[in-house]
């Protein structure tokens, strides 16, 4: 069995980075509310156990969470982070008061012992820059601890119990502004519950086609291809696990990019020859999108007609016990609800709305476990083309929500020429992957211009590139000035119906990343 760590969220708003830094480590995790921790257990066998920080205070009493019995009766080592700290002391008999001197942001410690946790990273007498965000403060330690390194702020900042194995930190060692906390994550996973980091997307990949195999059965599954990251890959992953007994369903509603439905058939039916039922749907779509300009009425209109579609090529499948979807961790974390008493709340998975209810499908969801990027190291090591895993995000209602107005054939096309030669630049130039997203925008604008010698009519484009790291908050992309006449000249020079280039440059918020 795979080593295995469990998180036990008491709600942070940066446990899922505790994951991410354990997962780096090369050692499988899984974020679980403290509620549930002793299910966990028995369920992942795990190796070592972090208590991950929150917002609650060990002060409130019985209304503050604390660690089920089981993870001290495990035996297993523990790590707790920030208030995870706090109630690793307060739980094994130690004090906890609220401090005079909060301390958030950078703060600096100094290693005054050594202990396992430093091993090989922090020698006694260094002073190291950490993030701290932290109101209460360990002030006596339970049996067994010794304090390995203080603060101004903390007198306990990192505190160890080298037999019981248990370590804790007033700081935060999984953000990036803890320079070297990922190595410290790493000397407890390897070091101190003696993981091995094998947990690799060559093991996952092997271990992920056991469990479709042993929950599909000789059963049929159905997938929705969009042709982004997350449905590729599974379609992918499933493919290798049960063969034939998958049937792709790509519904093109005709408001993809240049060349983009011919890829997904070519890739999926040619290269991997995955039975897929294209449906070309672009007619339907188009015709129930004819006059209609305000965006949610797109969107509206895209998502209910997609359901439509997918629901009667499911149907003519016929026989089809499961249906398979893309959804990622992020998605599935359950996280701790403070504010509303001691229930649990969980977070409503994006990708599972909206599907018909008489479909009656039992959900594969092999990427349930992964972040983003892992998607992505997935699709390499099963051999996806790197055009594919490493593409920009591409909305569900497609090139609709990227034309202003109403939408016509005519646009369409012109949108789809000028999208892409502004992307051929963009890898041209080496800088797709600086990117998060890139793309144009047809507006409903026409202006006058001059070619040769005559005056021509025509419309707006407007470009749009943004880094981001979640889509949540974005900054638009600093091209090189030289860089953006050039694509404007290109396109004017070989759209026919543009005949001028605009940048947006809005961040947001205030504005969003797409036009509508
Ligand atoms: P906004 O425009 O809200 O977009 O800043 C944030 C991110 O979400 C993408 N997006 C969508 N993705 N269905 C999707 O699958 C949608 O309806 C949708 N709307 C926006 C957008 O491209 C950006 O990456």
């Amino acid at each position: 069995m795979t080593d295995t760590i469990l998180i036990l969220d008491f709600g942070s708003q940066v446990t899922q980075l505790i994951a991410r830094r354990v997962r780096e480590s090369g050692v499988y995790c899984e974020v679980i509310p403290f509620s549930k921790g002793a299910e966990a257990i028995r369920r992942l066998k795990p190796r070592g156990i972090i208590f991950s920080g929150g917002p609650a205070s060990v002060l409130e009493g019985s209304a503050s969470p604390s660690a089920p019995r089981e993870m001290f009766d495990s035996r297993l080592p523990i790590l707790g982070i920030c208030y995870g700290q706090q109630t690793l002391v307060q739980q094994l008999g130690g004090t906890v008061e609220h401090s005079d001197h909060r301390e958030f942001g950078r703060a600096f410690i100094d290693v005054i012992e050594e202990c396992d946790l430093f091993a090989g990273l922090w020698p006694k007498g260094a002073r190291e820059q950490v993030w701290m965000s932290h109101g209460d403060r360990v002030v006596a330690l339970p049996e067994g601890f010794r304090r390995v390194a203080i603060s101004d702020g903390a007198p306990f900042a990192v505190i160890a119990d080298d037999k019981r194995r248990y370590y804790g930190t007033m700081f935060h060692p999984e953000v990036v502004h803890t320079p070297q906390g990922a190595a410290l994550i790493r000397n407890f996973t390897h070091k101190v519950a003696g993981c091995t980091g094998d947990w690799t997307m060559a093991a996952f990949r092997r271990e992920a086609i056991a469990r479709i195999r042993s929950q599909v059965g000789k059963g049929r599954v159905i997938c929705g291809l969009s042709g982004g990251v997350d449905s590729s890959v599974a379609a992918v992953l499933i493919h290798e696990a049960i063969g034939d007994q998958l049937t792709c369903i790509f519904v093109d509603h005709g408001l993809l990019r240049q060349g983009e439905a011919e890829q997904v058939v070519e890739l999926f039916r040619g290269h991997y020859n995955i039975p897929l039922v294209h449906r070309d749907a672009s007619n339907l779509f188009l015709g129930k999108l004819a006059g209609v300009v305000d965006p949610e009425a797109k969107r509206k209109i895209i998502g209910a007609t997609f359901i439509d579609v997918f629901d009667e090529e499911a149907r003519k499948i016929g026989g089809a016990g499961f249906l398979a979807q893309g959804t990622l961790y992020p998605d599935v974390i359950e996280s701790v609800s403070f504010t509303g008493g001691p229930s649990v709340t969980i977070k409503s998975h994006h990708n599972v709305g909206g599907l018909p209810a008489h479909m009656k499908l039992k959900l594969v969801e092999p990427l349930r476990e992964l972040f983003k990027d892992e998607v992505r190291a997935l699709g390499r090591e099963l051999g996806l083309p790197e055009s594919l895993v490493g593409r920009h995000p591409f909305p569900g209602p497609g090139l609709a929500i990227r034309i202003p107005g109403d939408i016509t054939t005519d646009k369409l096309a012109i949108l789809r020429k000028a999208d892409a030669i502004y992307l051929d630049e963009i890898r041209r130039t080496g800088l797709y992957d600086a990117i998060w997203q890139a793309f144009a925008v047809l507006l409903p604008v026409k202006t006058v211009g001059v070619m040769g010698d005559a005056r021509t009519y025509d419309y707006v484009c407007a470009l749009r590139a943004v880094t981001s790291s979640d889509g949540m908050t974005a900054d638009s992309y600093p091209f090189a000035h030289e860089f953006l006449s050039a694509v404007a000249t290109r396109i004017v020079n070989e759209v026919r119906g543009i005949n001028r280039v605009v940048y947006d440059v809005t961040s947001k918020p205030p504005g969003t990343i797409e036009w509508e």
